[in-house]
Order: structure tokens, then C-alpha cells, then sequence
């Protein structure tokens, strides 16, 4: 089957659904599709919430530039950096205009939380579920949008380019363009043409591609596979990130359940089991140091202490305040026999974000013409090295807007692709064999954590990359023989994101920001 859409959106996040709300109008038709539901997406589980400066009296601009940079380990590119920090209010605005809510004090400013890295007190949120309610306010906003048509549970598996054509299209070729996309409906199991004359990649991170993740099952980093693919610029993957406070509960780790940081900037300690504090040891701002410091030195106590986790300690805290501002932390930890106002909480670093991605300018354009990407899956140069806490959600927000401005600007002058064939599964048969696969992502899982991890070292590194390339030339194989199913594509692509990450690490030969390599080490202490 063939659609046509003016804009095709793949994701249902905050990037998508921004993007979309602003594009859609009676002349343009829009197609936002999501790989499960409209909900399942990592904007809903995101609990700390937005940086934005908003009290202009103790804050500005900036303030914040300088803690983005810092955090970034000055890698970040300053324009990009520019950009979200002065945008980043009128992007708030936008949020609260589509019906999400923000947690305001009795004068009716905002009532702003502090994370690590922030100089300022500017994390705006509504309680710790601050995603959750973003999620909603735009689903609500998009469901009553006449011109949005959104599509769920429609799995993106190739863009269409010249490629498809049957031109050869190489990293070389100038004005590769993007058609649209090629999507596998699950009600029929047939992959059908989405043709479009602007297509928006807003599809996440890549957290699923390791063990322990606070990232739900959507985030084998599709997106930025499929736009690596198609021969568009993959830049800055060695940068991942982990949380350092994932809540550590055996049989919860796909995902693990998010401690926000917000928690320490409200003044909880990181201890050892025994109560012991260790955070002097490794950086000056203890608890609150930039999340890197702290994972990596949360990594470092566990190994030395052969522990399986350490602790977040909050039982100094009123008990009264410490549940009005957590509420779900509070019941989700008694649900597992955690009170936090009375016992420690069992924490340990686990992945969280993806800093690089497909390159895009200020305008959110790709190396590809007519492909635009927003949110975690792009690279805007805003993160660097690092993320600074609570900039992605924002991050999303600004660029979906300077995607809209642009595309709105130029989508007129594009026609759609009408030469495009349909995608041609002749000769494959059923996979029957999904052990396979299962396999495979879970070996996948394993050569990152143990090998890509928040700790590595060329010896690492070389191993993963031989392990990768053995899934990738079997995976490839299966992948000719066999009908398109999401779990194939799925386990393509994490192979794809995961051989990124491995290669870019491998080519960075420094220790900075996030990527930590024993072979070229950084700090005075030594996190092995
Ligand atoms: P997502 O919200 O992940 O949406 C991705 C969408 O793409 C989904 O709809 C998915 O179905 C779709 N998709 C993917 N692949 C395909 C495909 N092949 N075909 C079709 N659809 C596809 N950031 C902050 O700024 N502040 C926070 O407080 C914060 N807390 C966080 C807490 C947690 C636990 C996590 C996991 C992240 C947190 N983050 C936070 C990061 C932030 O939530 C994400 O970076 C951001 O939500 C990403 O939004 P997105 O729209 O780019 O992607
Ligand atoms: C958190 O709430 O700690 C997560 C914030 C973020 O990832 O930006």
C-alpha cells in the first residue's frame, strides 16, 4: 500500500508530537507514527523535568550556557548551546499552551528543583513524574489535532532514498534526499510506502542496547540506524550516559526504575551500605557533582567494595516534604519494602541517554535533504562530551520548533516521489527461528555493558567490535532470507547503534566527558 503525508513523523515523543502540533494546519497532512503505543516513549518515564531559565532575578542565560558547556567538557558547540538556553523559555510557554503542567509556588511563579551540574535552582517539573505529564498534555493536544493522523504500533524499517531508485548512493554522494519511509503494519505483517515531501526522524536513545537501562524497550536506536544507513552523518556516539541513581531491584533492569537527580539536589547523600559518604573522594561538589563523576564513581566504590549497589540516603529529610515531592519514588520503593524516609535506597548507574546521534545544524536538518531529526536521536552539539541533567526534554522542544520554521518554509517546493517501488520481500519466508534473535539481543546487551560500559579501554573496545561484527554479518544474512518482523529490525538496528558507539569510542583517543578509557586516563584517581 502507498500513503502520502506532507510530513512523516516516526516517534511519539516530546520531539515528535512538538514537531507535529506545529506543522499540522488544514493545507498539510501529517502521519505521526509510533513502533507500540502513543505513550511508550522514554519523554514518559523522564521525572526531574525541564531546565529552563525562568526566574530571571537569581538566574540567567548566561549562567546556564556556562553549567551546559561545563558539563559538556567544553566540547559542546556554543551556537547550538545558544540556541536552547535563549529559546528555551518561549518552548516552555509552548509546552504549557498545549496543556502540559508545571508545579507553581502559592505566588504563582514556578516552583524550581536544582539537579547536578546547575548553578541555579531552574528545573521546572510537575511532582517527580514530569515526562509523564508532558506525555499527556501532548497526546491530548495531538488526538484533538484534525490533520495529525497518528499511526501505532507502525514500525519504521528503512527511509527511502535514491538508494531505492536503484541509483548507488554512497557517504560521497551529494544530494542524497529522503522520500519517506518504508513501515511494517503489524495488522497485515506488510511493509508498506510512506511517501512524504519532508520526513522527521524523532525515534530516542539506544538504551535497550545494554543490560541495565532506565530506557524502556523502545530504545534500540532505530532512528539514528536506519539514518546511517542511508548514508547520513552519525556523529558523537561514544558519548552515552549513564544515571548514576537507577533504583537496584534484581529482575528490574529493562527498565530500571529512575532515582531522579532531583532527589539529590534536594539534598540526598550518597553513602556506602555501612552509612560511609565517599563522594569526597572524587569530586568537591559531593552528591551533586556532574553525573559522570558521580556514575563513575559509584562504578569505581562497587568494584573495590564488591558490591552490587550503594545507597541514596534522604532519611534526614522531613518525611512529610520527602513524599510531597516524590510521591511515585516514595510508593514505588514501599511497594518493594523501601520506605525512603526511614531506610536507604539501593541505587546503582545504569544507561540512561544517547549525547550523539544523527548530525543535524540549527535547523534540525540532516546530512540527507528533506530529513529532518529532533530529540535524543539527533546530535545538535548542544550535549558535547555530557548532559547536562534535565537539557534533553527542552533540547526537543527548541529544535522541533526551528525544524517546523524551516520545513514550513521550504515543503511547498517539494513534490512527493511517485517512482518509488514498493518494498519487495519476493523469495524471503517466516522466520521460525526466534530464539535467534532473542539470543542475539541479549549477547548484544552483554558486549556492551561489559565491554562499552562507563569504563574502557582499548582491549575492550577491540573485543566488542569483533564480537559486533559476527551479529552484524549473521544478522544481515537472516535479514535477506526472512519476512520483516520488529524484532529483526529491532535487533539490526541495535547492532548497527552498538557498532557506532564501539567504533566512535575506538576513534576518540582521549578520556573526555562522558567516554572514560583507562588507556588515555584523565583524572589524578583511577576509576578501574
Ligand atoms: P522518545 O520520547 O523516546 O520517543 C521515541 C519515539 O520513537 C517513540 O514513540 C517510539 O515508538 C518511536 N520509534 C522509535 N523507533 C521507531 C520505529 N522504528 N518506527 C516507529 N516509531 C519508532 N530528560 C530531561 O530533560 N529531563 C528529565 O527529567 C529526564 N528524565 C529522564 C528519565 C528517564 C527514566 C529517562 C529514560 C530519560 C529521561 N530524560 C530526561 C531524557 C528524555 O526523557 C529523553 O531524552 C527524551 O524524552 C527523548 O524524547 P524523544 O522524543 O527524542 O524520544
Ligand atoms: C533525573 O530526573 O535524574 C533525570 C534527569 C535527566 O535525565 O535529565
Amino acid at each position: 500500500m502507498i500513503r502520502k503525508f506532507d510530513y512523516l513523523v516516526i516517534g511519539s515523543g516530546v520531539a515528535g508530537m512538538s514537531f507535529a502540533l506545529q506543522v499540522a494546519d488544514s493545507r498539510h497532512k501529517v502521519a505521526l507514527l509510533c513502533k507500540t503505543t502513543i505513550d511508550e516513549a522514554n519523554t514518559a518515564k523522564a521525572q526531574g523535568g525541564v531546565a529552563a531559565v525562568t526566574d530571571r532575578v537569581k538566574d540567567n542565560f548566561e549562567k546556564h550556557i556556562k553549567d551546559t558547556m561545563i558539563a559538556g567538557d567544553y566540547i559542546s558547540d556554543p551556537k547550538a548551546v545558544e540556541q536552547v538556553v535563549k529559546k528555551a523559555p518561549e518552548g516552555i510557554q509552548r509546552l504549557v499552551d498545549w496543556g502540559v503542567r508545571f508545579d507553581c509556588k502559592e505566588d504563582g511563579s514556578y516552583d524550581l528543583h536544582r539537579e547536578g551540574g546547575h548553578s541555579e535552582f531552574r528545573i521546572l517539573h510537575h511532582a517527580d513524574d514530569s515526562g509523564f505529564e508532558i506525555q499527556r498534555g501532548l497526546i491530548e493536544a495531538v488526538r484533538q489535532h484534525p490533520d495529525i493522523k497518528v499511526f501505532e504500533n507502525h514500525f519504521a524499517v528503512e527511509i527511502i532514498t535514491q538508494h531505492h531508485l536503484g541509483i548507488e548512493v554512497t557517504r560521497r554522494t551529494p544530494d542524497i534526499e529522503c522520500y519517506g519511509a518504508y513501515v511494517l503494519d503489524p495488522d497485515t505483517g506488510k511493509v508498506d510506502t510512506f511517501l512524504s515531501k519532508v520526513t522527521l526522524l524523532a525515534t530516542g536513545g539506544i538504551g535497550a542496547i545494554y543490560k541495565t537501562t532506565t530506557n524502556p524497550d523502545i530504545a534500540t536506536g532505530d532512528g539514528i540506524a536506519m539514518a546511517y544507513r542511508a548514508k547520513a552523518t552519525v556523529q558523537d556516539m561514544e558519548f552515552v550516559q549513564f544515571h548514576p541513581t537507577a533504583l537496584f531491584h534484581p529482575g528490574e533492569t529493562h527498565p530500571a526504575y529512575l532515582i531522579t537527580e532531583a532527589m539529590r539536589g534536594y539534598g540526598g547523600i550518597l553513602r556506602l551500605p555501612n552509612g560511609e559518604e565517599f563522594m569526597q573522594k572524587y569530586d568537591k561538589r559531593l552528591s551533586l557533582a556532574p553525573r559522570d563523576i558521580v556514575a563513575r564513581a559509584i562504578d569505581k566504590e562497587m568494584k573495590m567494595h564488591g558490591l552490587d549497589h550503594v545507597c541514596l540516603d534522604v532519611t534526614h529529610k522531613d518525611a512529610e516534604q520527602t513524599k510531597m515531592h516524590f510521591p511515585n519514588i516514595y510508593n514505588k520503593c514501599l511497594s518493594i519494602g523501601i520506605d525512603i524516609t526511614k531506610d536507604y535506597i539501593p541505587v546503582c548507574p545504569s544507561a540512561h541517554y544517547l549525547c550523539g546521534g544523527i548530525k543535524v545544524d540549527l535547523n534540525a536538518q540532516t546530512s540527507i535533504k528533506r530529513l529532518y531529526a529532533v530529540g535524543e536521536c539527533s546530535c545538535t552539539g548542544l550535549h558535547g562530551g555530557n548532559r547536562l541533567a534535565s537539557n534533553s526534554l527542552i533540547e526537543a522542544v527548541v529544535y522541533a520548533d526551528a525544524a517546523a520554521r524551516h520545513v514550513m518554509q521550504n515543503a511547498d517546493g517539494y513534490t512527493f516521489n511517485t517512482k518509488i517501488p514498493e518494498w519487495n520481500d519476493d523469495g524471503t519466508m517466516t522466520n521460525e527461528e526466534k530464539v535467534l534473535i532473542a539470543q542475539d539481543m541479549r549477547e548484544v546487551e552483554q558486549i556492551m555493558s561489559n565491554y562499552v560500559g562507563i569504563v574502557r579501554s582499548d582491549l575492550r573496545l577491540h573485543r566488542a567490535w569483533q564480537r559486533l561484527d559476527l551479529l552484524y554479518e549473521e544478522t544481515e544474512e537472516l535479514f535477506k532470507r526472512v519476512k520483516a518482523t520488529k524484532d529483526i529490525c529491532e535487533l539490526r538496528n541495535a547492532i548497527n547503534v552498538a557498532y557506532l558507539v564501539t567504533r566512535q569510542a575506538i576513534e576518540r583517543k582521549e578520556s573526555r566527558g562522558l567516554h572514560y578509557t583507562l588507556d588515555y586516563p584523565k583524572h589524578a584517581y583511577d576509576f578501574k
